[in-house]
C-alpha cells in the first residue's frame, strides 16, 4: 500500500513541535505555489493537508474576510497548532476539518484547491477523487512537493532522500508525484524547483478532462 495512515499519524505527532522551523527553508516555495491559485477576495480555498497552518497567512491575504479557508488534517497534534493559528488571528473564516483527504467532508464547494507537500496524498488517487469530486468545475488546483531530480542530478536527491523520509509513508511515485492528479485536473505547467527537487504542478479541474493514455 503506498500509503499508510498510521504511520501517517505517528510520523506527525512526532514532528508537529519542530514543524514550522523545518519548513522555513521551502518558504519561498509556497508562496509561489499560493500565487498560482490566483485566489480572488471572497473565493473559497481549500487546503489539503494543511498541517500547522502555514499556509493560512497567504491564504487568508488572499481570499480577504470575505472569503473561506478550509484546512483538512488528519494529524491532532498538527490540526492543534494550525487551530490556535487561526485563534491567534482571530480569523472567523477559517474551518478545520479533523479528516483524512479520503474521508474529509467540505462544508461547501471550492474556487481553488491548494496540496502543499501532500505526497501521501498525491499518491492516493481515491482521495484525490473524493476530495477533487468536492469542488466547483473549473477550480484551479495547486500541487507542489517533493520529488526525485534527474539522476545525474544526485547531490540533489541526496538532499530529497532525508526530507522525503521525514515528511512521506512511502517513496513510490516520486518520480512524478501529479500522476494521478492529472487524471482529474486538466494540468497546464509542471514547473521545477529547486535544482529538480520540487515540483510545482498547476490547473483546473475540468469536468470534461480526458486523460492521456499513460
Ligand atoms: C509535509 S506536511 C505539509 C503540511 C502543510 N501542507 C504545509 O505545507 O506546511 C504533510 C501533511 O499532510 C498530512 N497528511 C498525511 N496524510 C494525509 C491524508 N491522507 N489526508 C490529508 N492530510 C494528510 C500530514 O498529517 C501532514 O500534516
Amino acid at each position: 500500500m503506498p500509503h499508510d495512515q498510521r504511520a501517517a499519524l505517528a510520523q506527525y505527532a512526532r514532528r508537529a513541535p519542530v514543524y514550522d522551523l523545518e519548513l522555513a527553508l521551502f518558504e519561498p516555495v509556497r508562496r509561489r505555489a499560493i500565487a498560482r491559485l490566483a485566489l480572488r477576495p471572497g473565493e473559497v480555498v481549500v487546503d489539503v493537508g494543511c498541517g500547522t497552518g502555514l499556509s493560512l497567512p497567504l491564504l487568508h491575504a488572499a481570499v480577504g474576510s470575505a472569503g473561506r479557508i478550509i484546512g483538512v488534517e488528519p494529524s491532532p497534534e498538527m490540526l492543534a497548532l494550525a487551530r490556535e493559528r487561526a485563534r491567534r488571528e482571530q480569523w472567523r473564516n477559517v474551518t478545520l476539518v479533523a479528516a483524512s483527504a479520503l474521508d474529509a467532508q467540505l462544508p461547501e464547494p471550492a474556487d481553488a484547491v491548494l496540496f502543499h507537500f501532500t505526497h501521501d496524498v498525491m499518491r492516493d488517487a481515491a482521495a484525490l477523487a473524493h476530495v477533487l469530486g468536492q469542488v466547483k468545475p473549473g477550480a484551479r488546483v495547486v500541487a507542489c512537493g517533493l520529488r526525485w531530480a534527474a539522476p545525474w542530478a544526485w547531490p540533489v536527491n541526496l538532499m530529497v532522500l532525508p526530507a522525503a523520509l521525514r515528511s512521506v509513508t512511502s517513496l513510490e511515485g516520486m518520480q512524478r508525484p501529479w500522476s494521478h492528479l492529472e487524471r482529474l485536473v486538466r494540468i497546464a505547467q509542471v514547473e521545477s524547483l529547486l535544482a529538480g527537487g520540487v515540483y510545482l504542478a498547476s490547473g483546473v479541474r475540468a469536468a470534461d478532462h480526458k486523460p492521456r493514455k499513460p
